[in-house]
């Protein structure tokens, strides 16, 4: 009988878990194959820690949120140099006699696991993960429509706290270094100003922006920051900014130069916590599913992604590199803008 490895490294998201169940089930109700999941990601693939996963421990988690066999991160050289990992990766994964393993990360995993089909020749299959979407070669990832459902509800209950007391409201959302989360969430939650890691801001734009939305009648906003946004002038400067220093600016500034009580939330690990939305269940469940399908068909050394209505099964050669950024004529950006959003510029 075959024998397929599971793992899920990286930071979690919702959506792991009926991503594991579907496999689970898939090659083992469905082929007869033994399916075992590594601990906490790389780190348990590399120091041999892992558990037989049968049927009865994937029943009924589809809506349970994180991973039931762990992650973590930053451990491709977990056990000792590149090379010791990767040497003790083929190792665990001949002992335990695996004719395929299937990873479900974001890009250090997809990048991790590139490495390992092309250096230590495992017969490698991915899944595309993380609340950011920002992983290249797919459309979607799952873990992004749980989060921005998360951010939608928080940007709602902002807004009419934010009614009553007439202030500004900055809401920092996660990200790295792509605005899509922010881009969504302040979509779906109906933000007055919506700043991006893809449009630097001006500070004068944000400013009147806020002032706007007073003289019209409605004495608050809403401010959605992604995490990696940056004013203009700090583009220009060409350093790399580090996540959290626009919203840090901001909530120094906007208070002088819009004369408003200025509030904080930053929404953090809150987004990537508790139950998956059912798109991001069945999502997670057709990668799943086709993951296994590809397995059969001894397709390898590729991530499953989404394009359009398909699945499609793209090389790990075309994943890795530079986060996916939001298209400057996205339909989230146009659509913001469309309604009425200020993006800064
Ligand atoms: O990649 C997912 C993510 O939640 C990012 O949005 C965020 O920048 C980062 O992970 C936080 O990482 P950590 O969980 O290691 O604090």
């Amino acid at each position: 009988t075959r024998r397929i490895g599971l793992l899920t490294a990286g930071g979690d998201c919702q959506a792991l878990n009926p991503a594991l169940r579907a496999l689970t089930l898939g090659a083992t109700i469905t082929h007869g194959w033994e399916v075992y999941g590594f601990k906490d990601g790389y780190l348990g693939l590399q120091e041999g820690r892992f558990m037989r996963l049968m049927p009865s421990h994937v029943t009924n988690i589809q809506g349970l949120g994180g991973t039931i066999i762990g992650t973590g991160r930053g451990q491709s050289g977990a056990v000792g140099s590149i090379e010791e990992a990767t040497a003790r990766c083929r190792e665990v994964y001949d002992d335990l006699g695996l004719s395929t393993l299937i990873c479900l990360g974001g890009d250090g995993t997809q990048r991790f696991a590139r490495h390992l089909h092309e250096n230590a020749g495992l017969n490698i299959i991915t899944l595309p993960k993380t609340i950011d979407n920002d992983i290249r070669g797919t459309d979607v990832t799952f873990g992004f429509d749980s989060a921005t459902q998360i951010g939608a509800e928080a940007i709602d209950r902002l807004h009419t706290t934010a009614s009553s007391h007439h202030r500004v409201m900055l809401v920092e959302v996660m990200g790295r270094d792509a605005g899509w989360l922010a881009a969504a969430s302040a979509l779906a939650g109906g933000a007055d100003v919506a700043l991006v890691p893809e449009i630097p801001y001006q500070l004068d734009k944000v400013v009147a922006a806020v002032n706007e939305d007073v003289e019209r009648g409605r004495a608050y906003s809403i401010v959605v920051v992604a995490e990696g946004a940056m004013s203009a002038e700090r583009a220009a400067s060409g350093e790399k900014v580090r996540a959290h220093t626009a919203v840090m600016e901001l909530i120094d500034q906007l208070p002088e130069l819009t004369g408003a009580e200025v509030r904080l939330t930053t929404l953090g690990h809150v987004m990537r916590g508790g139950s998956p939305t059912s798109a991001d269940r069945i999502l997670a469940t057709q990668l799943g599913a086709r993951a296994i399908e590809l397995a059969v068909a001894e397709i390898y050394g590729v991530m499953v992604a989404v394009h359009g209505a398909e699945l499609t099964p793209v090389p790990l050669t075309e994943v890795g590199g530079a986060p996916r950024c939001v298209p400057l004529d996205h339909p989230l950006l146009t659509s913001l803008r469309a309604v009425g959003t200020a993006l800064g510029d």
